[in-house]
């Protein structure tokens, strides 16, 4: 593990585009991974995060079979909307590119070229599952049939959804193609696996011994019980006209598996950036000193902490992630989010329900992310903490202040008389020691209760100094009082970026951040007390956020409750 990383590269799982994106998707990966870079970028880190659409592999020939289109007018059709989805909630991408992109194929090509030129795969005909009535051969999502690890009934091909267990097709018990519903025949076919049983050896001791205290312990403990239960070869290549062809004699009408080409997306998103940026894109990919992260959902795990490590192995001249903070799933209102039974908050539908707030929806799956455990999504505890947390706090925080300062001063920062050992106790409570160290151990909730108290605790100030009465009485002491609380609501504006960034920014422009001298940085925090000089003039109030009503969240549950009447639940 490196504590001083020259740069950082911030990964994103690439969602699939077969569908837009939903709550789960973004509190699971999407938000923790932009408050993760936008906290290294505020602090002058080398930061390049990535991501794109995983636009092949088995859910996205189904979805076009369903449509009646082409697979490639199915991701154009979502790689817009989820990318403009990623855009509207401010999740800050350096690069955000797609896995059809010419320059994945070729580097996702080039990758398996090389592979297979040093004698890391083995190709073996093996009988794979055989639909005769659609002419295909049934791997992965193609198939469904029982667990052969928990039981579950519905587990696809290549994994099961209920426990998590990756496996090969042929594993299933009861196997039934998805496509014509019969049982599958067996048939040869070639194939090229890569030999995981190799690597045993080495993730045991890269992961088990080398990350057993950094590593979060879900993430930990899915690597053990893989290891331990015993790696066996994976099929890299599949018979499928959807995909990488396999550029190697004798594969025709055979591409990649899609879990082979997606993680290599995000070598090809960084490679398209630094063109773009005219960079080199070594370094973030093969230099020591650079920190690999990955942020992924659960169901994730065994490929970027075993099979895509595997690869950069067999590879010889990749780093390996330094860490890849896995969350567990996010619920809604107690049932589990499920694309086919319209069972989401789809985000493009939020917005247009709750326009403009995004900050809200980053605010709450952040304070209820699913880090250690499965956690519920509900429309009462979105209001409760709209109300209760964002508006009765933070917003009416800052509005006191603001009112304050253009009642009484005309909004110039007012020179304070004598600071006293309270007042400067209060201005040390930004503790940004616990925010960045919360941040930088992937404990974002506890980063933004941290981030609340001070808001909290400026509230609390003001209403224990109550400068509403001082200013007939104590003239000096109110000016000292609401020149301590500018500067706890200028600290607020620069801490809250990396949670809140539409926030900051109206919170920034509201206290004229930019008629300052100089830029404050995150770093200023933890060496000044003042942000903002006397004298200084602030803009005029605008309320940071408003209150949901009751209505609207019955909105929401109504909604629910129709796609509940058209769908059967368990
Ligand atoms: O689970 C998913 O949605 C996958 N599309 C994630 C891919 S992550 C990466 F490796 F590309
Ligand atoms: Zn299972």
């Amino acid at each position: 593990m490196q504590d001083f990383p020259k740069r950082f590269t911030i990964t994103a799982a690439l969602p699939y585009t077969n569908g837009p994106i939903h709550i789960g998707h973004l509190a699971g990966v999407y938000i923790p991974a932009d408050i993760y870079s936008r906290f290294q970028r505020i602090q002058g880190k080398d930061v390049l995060f990535v991501c794109g659409s995983d636009e092949h592999g088995v859910p996205i020939t189904l979805k076009a079979k369903k449509e009646g289109i082409s697979p490639q007018e199915v991701v154009d059709k979502y790689h817009a909307i989820i990318k403009k989805s990623f855009q509207d909630f401010g999740i800050s991408f350096d690069n955000y590119s797609r896995t059809t992109a010419k320059i994945h194929h070729e580097t996702a090509s080039d990758f398996f070229k090389k592979l297979n030129e040093n004698g890391k795969f083995i190709e073996e005909i093996t009988e794979q599952l055989y639909d005769t009535e659609s002419k295909q051969f049934l791997a992965d999502r193609f198939v469904i049939g029982t667990c052969p690890k928990c039981g579950y009934e519905e587990s696809y091909g290549d994994q099961c959804e209920n426990c998590g267990t990756s496996h090969n097709a042929t594993d299933l018990i009861n196997p039934k193609s998805v496509l014509s519903g019969n049982k599958p025949t067996l048939k040869k076919t070639k194939h090229w696996f890569l030999p995981l049983d190799q690597y045993e050896g080495w993730l045991r001791e890269w992961i088990l011994e080398g990350h057993r205290k950094d590593w979060k312990t879900n993430v930990y403990g899915q690597c053990k019980s893989w290891i331990d239960d015993g790696l066996r070869p994976r099929a890299v290549t599949r018979d499928l006209d959807w995909g990488i062809p396999v550029p190697a004699k004798g594969a025709e009408g055979k591409v990649l598996y899609v879990w082979f080409d997606a993680p290599i997306g995000y070598i090809s998103a960084t490679r398209e950036w630094a063109k773009l940026e005219g960079k080199d894109w070594e370094p973030y990919w093969k230099d020591k000193d650079t920190k690999l992260i990955h942020f992924i959902g659960k169901d994730n795990i065994v490929f970027h902490c075993i099979i895509f490590p595997s690869m950069l192995k067999a590879e010889g001249n990749y780093i390996l992630p330094d860490n890849v903070p896995a969350n567990e799933f996010l619920n809604l209102e107690g049932n589990k989010i499920s694309t086919s039974k319209n069972w989401a908050v789809w985000l493009n539908d939020y917005l247009e329900d709750f326009p403009n707030h995004q900050d809200v929806l980053r605010y709450v799956l952040t304070a209820n992310a699913p880090e250690t455990k499965d956690n519920d999504f509900t429309w009462i505890d979105f209001q409760a903490r709209n109300n209760n947390e964002l508006v009765a706090i933070f917003g009416n925080f800052i509005n006191r202040v603001v009112v304050l300062t253009h009642k009484y001063y005309k909004g110039i920062i007012p020179e304070p008389s004598s600071i006293s050992e309270f007042d400067k106790r209060v201005l040390k409570l930004t503790n940004i020691e616990s925010i960045s160290y919360s941040i930088e151990h992937f404990r974002f909730r506890e980063a933004l209760t941290t981030l609340m108290k001070v808001a909290r605790k400026g509230n609390e100030y003001l209403a224990e100094e109550e400068p509403w009465k001082t200013i007939k009485t104590d003239k000096e002491r109110t000016q000292t009082v609401i020149y301590v609380a500018l500067q706890i609501a200028s600290s607020l504006a620069i801490l809250c970026e990396p949670f809140l960034p539409f926030t900051s920014e109206k919170l920034k422009k509201m206290l004229r951040f930019s008629d300052l001298d100089s830029v404050l940085t995150w770093n200023d925090i933890q060496t000044k007390t003042e942000f903002l000089p006397p004298g200084h003039k602030i803009g005029k109030g605008e309320l940071l956020f408003s209150k949901i009503e009751d209505s609207q969240v019955q909105e929401q549950l109504d909604k629910l409750e129709a796609t509940k009447r058209n769908h059967y639940f368990r």
